[in-house]
């Protein structure tokens, strides 16, 4: 195996030569946070692609994130270490299909999480990550409509939190998150009273999680809806011995480095991202010594979906 400090060693000299930056999102494998020279959640990495010096970003996350470094950097050249890191979030909607669901909608505002396709982002109007979600739709005056999509999980938090009854939400999901589901998050939550619950909206438990906060099983004050990097800024401030994470497990890693005081158990350890973790130690090495796998993006899609990736790295945290 190609870890340890020769490794880190041989990563960061190969970037120097490429005059590349190596970004890492929270879910991929450990060895590969470690590396980076930036870790983050998707709004934070897309800033720092955004404002990146280096002549090259090596993009280790899923393809749609690359592609958004892209969309932002037009001019850099962008490298995924294995193109085939998709996203089922971003497969679950194409853009034949927003176009037929706008063509129902006239006149209504397209707000579409980042965890889309180029093609989609090319028929949005502002896009969004979990971060910035609520903030999003509350720049958008309230008597319009909204097509929010793909997420129907996220959908119905901003729904929640914004109290807005004109939006309407694509039935997509994320097969990891989705996963994480009520009965093993009410299970673990009741068999330690004292946790916090941090849980990512794409979850499909988050619905329980309010609901074990209202019906008073867990004080909602210890209740956390929160995106990968809200995770993080929570997990410095927490006061709590132990935090049930309901998201993707390689959360784990950072929360642990960020608390190392708290104990973070996952609330469905099998929730891994395959995608996530089709970049490894190996792939990082190719990519960097032989350019693989530059992304693409269509210069007029490039152009149309830029506008609303910059209206999303401007709101929010
Ligand atoms: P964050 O925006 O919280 O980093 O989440 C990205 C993602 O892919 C969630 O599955
Ligand atoms: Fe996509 Fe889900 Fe993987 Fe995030 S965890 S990259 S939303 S499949």
């Amino acid at each position: 195996p190609i870890t340890g400090a020769d490794w880190v060693e041989q990563v960061h000299e190969l970037a120097r030569r490429r005059n590349a930056v190596v970004l890492a999102h929270n879910y991929q494998l450990p060895e590969i946070q470690d590396v980076a020279h930036h870790v983050g959640d998707s709004l934070a990495l897309s800033r720092i692609a955004a404002a990146a010096d280096a002549e090259t970003i090596v993009f280790c996350g899923v393809h749609f994130m690359a592609e958004t470094a892209k969309i932002l950097a037009p001019e850099k050249t962008v490298l995924i270490p294995d193109a085939a890191a998709g996203c089922s979030l971003a497969d679950s909607i194409t853009a034949d299909e927003l176009r037929a669901w706008k063509a129902e909608h006239p006149g209504a505002v397209v707000v579409s999480y980042v965890n889309t396709t180029a093609a989609v982002k090319a028929e949005t109007d502002v896009c969004c990550t979990s971060s910035n979600a609520v903030e999003v739709v509350e720049s958008i005056p309230a008597d319009r409509e909204i097509l929010f999509l793909p997420d129907q999980f996220l959908g119905a938090h901003v729904r929640r939190v914004t109290g807005r009854d004109n939006i309407h939400v694509w039935a997509g999901e994320c097969h990891v998150h989705a996963g994480i589901n009520g009965a093993e998050l009410t299970a673990k939550a009741q068999a330690d009273p004292e946790a916090e619950l941090f849980v990512h909206p794409e979850c499909g438990c988050a619905t329980s999680a309010l609901y074990l906060a209202t019906a008073g099983a867990v004080p909602a004050e210890r209740v956390k809806i929160l995106s990968t990097g809200g995770m993080l800024d929570a997990a410095r401030r927490t006061g709590a011995r132990s935090v049930l994470v309901a998201t993707e497990v390689g959360m784990l890693h950072q929360l642990r480095r960020a608390a190392p005081e708290v104990d973070f158990r996952a609330v469905n350890d099998r929730a891994s991202c395959p995608y996530m973790k089709m970049i490894t130690p190996e792939k990082l090495v190719r990519s960097l010594r032989e350019g693989t796998d530059e992304v693409h993006v269509d210069p007029e899609l490039a152009a149309r979906g830029r506008e609303a990736v910059q209206r999303m790295i401007a709101i929010g945290r």
